[in-house]
């Protein structure tokens, strides 16, 4: 190499490294963050937004995402408490399977926020920052009674109901939103369930999996609605939203003077807005996770400097072994008519994602 080069070489080296370690000096620490899958567009992007305001904050972040396995995520925050967090943002696959790990977490005095999902069963944790699950239930119920016209209408109007996940706290937490509102329907006759399947262990659907929800519909639809035009499906997320939609495609539904049903969702994912576009979903419950990942930084960093974390919610998340501090944040209903001024407007998505 010839000399000049050289002296270039070892001078970019020496930039880089100082680079580095004034990076480290200035930054305020690394924080873990564990999602619970990346299939899901909405962890995903909760994932990526959560980098951005943590690393406008001053903290470098280690992401990982658990594609739905709990022993994943275990081993995955297993080794972020040896990485030296000061802080770790866990959205739980299962609530109840986070104790061991967030004693360890505890003892070396890692700040803990539950993120979306409740961690259940342990006081080894500091917050928990979600959107209001019971508001969006009575949103997804809402909507229904609105599109059915059930105030006035005599009915009686087919439903079934898909919900999330049973070790997901939210799938309790929602259901009893959509039930405070169906159940007075449902109990007078205007709703007919009428594979008799209302509670939440029967409508649970696992990791709430589309296609888990799609073959459900298949059978229902073959057991139930052979010659009943089903009318309603409260679907809990826009994944088994999806599903549902394939499934009532699949025999017709949406053609030939089939009335699509009312089908609800949660989270505004890409798929189900083009839906609710072209009138294959009626609507979604759309969280703006910039704004969740946004609280959940800002309450770690306040929490790393021993600052007041804002909480607006002191008595409704009891996790079994404690009363979690919890910030709220506020989900929309988003029907075909609210997604220019919600989704696009708000810079959520371009015009071109949706088309
Ligand atoms: C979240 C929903 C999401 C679901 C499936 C729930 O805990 O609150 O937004 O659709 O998990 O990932």
């Amino acid at each position: 190499m010839r000399k000049w080069m050289k002296l270039a070489a070892t001078a970019l080296v020496a930039v880089a490294v100082v680079g580095c370690s004034k990076k480290d000096e200035t930054s305020k620490g690394l924080i873990g963050i564990s999602m619970p899958s990346k299939t899901e567009a909405r962890w995903a992007s909760d994932g990526d937004s959560m980098v951005k305001a943590l690393e406008k904050l001053g903290y470098k972040t280690d992401i990982q995402y658990a594609q739905y396995e709990v022993p994943t995520q275990l081993s995955q925050l297993e080794n972020l408490l040896v990485k030296n967090v000061k802080g770790v943002i866990i959205a739980p696959i299962d609530g109840t399977t986070m104790a061991d790990v967030l004693k360890q977490a505890k003892e070396k005095g890692i700040k803990v926020i539950s993120y979306d999902r409740l961690i259940r069963g342990s006081k080894d944790f500091d917050y928990y920052a979600t959107f209001d699950n019971y508001k969006t239930g009575v949103l997804q119920g809402q909507s229904i009674v609105d599109a059915l016209n059930l105030k006035t209408a005599k009915g009686p109007f087919t439903l079934e109901i898909f919900a999330g996940s049973t070790d997901d706290n939210n799938a309790h937490v929602v259901y009893g939103g959509v039930m405070s509102v169906l159940k007075p329907y449902i109990d007078n006759g205007t709703l007919v369930v009428r594979s008799g399947q209302i509670k939440l262990e029967q409508v649970a659907t696992p990791n709430w999996d589309g296609a888990l929800a799609q073959s459900r519909m298949d059978n229902l639809l073959s057991a139930f609605y052979a010659t009943t035009h089903l009318d309603a499906v409260l679907a809990m997320n826009d994944q088994i939203a999806i599903g549902v939609v394939s499934s009532l495609r699949g025999i017709g539904y949406g053609r030939d003077g089939s009335a699509m049903p009312v089908v609800t969702g949660q989270d505004g994912e890409v798929p189900s807005v083009k839906a609710i576009l072209r009138g294959d979903q009626f609507s979604t419950v759309f969280k703006d996770t910039r704004a969740l990942a946004q609280a959940a930084a800002v309450m770690m960093d306040n929490a790393l400097q021993g600052k007041p974390v804002q909480v607006n919610d002191t008595t409704s998340y009891d996790n079994g072994a404690m009363i979690v501090p919890t910030q709220l944040l506020d989900p929309v209903s988003v029907e075909k008519k609210d997604v220019q001024k919600v989704l696009i407007d708000s810079g959520y998505y371009s015009e071109d994602r949706l088309r």
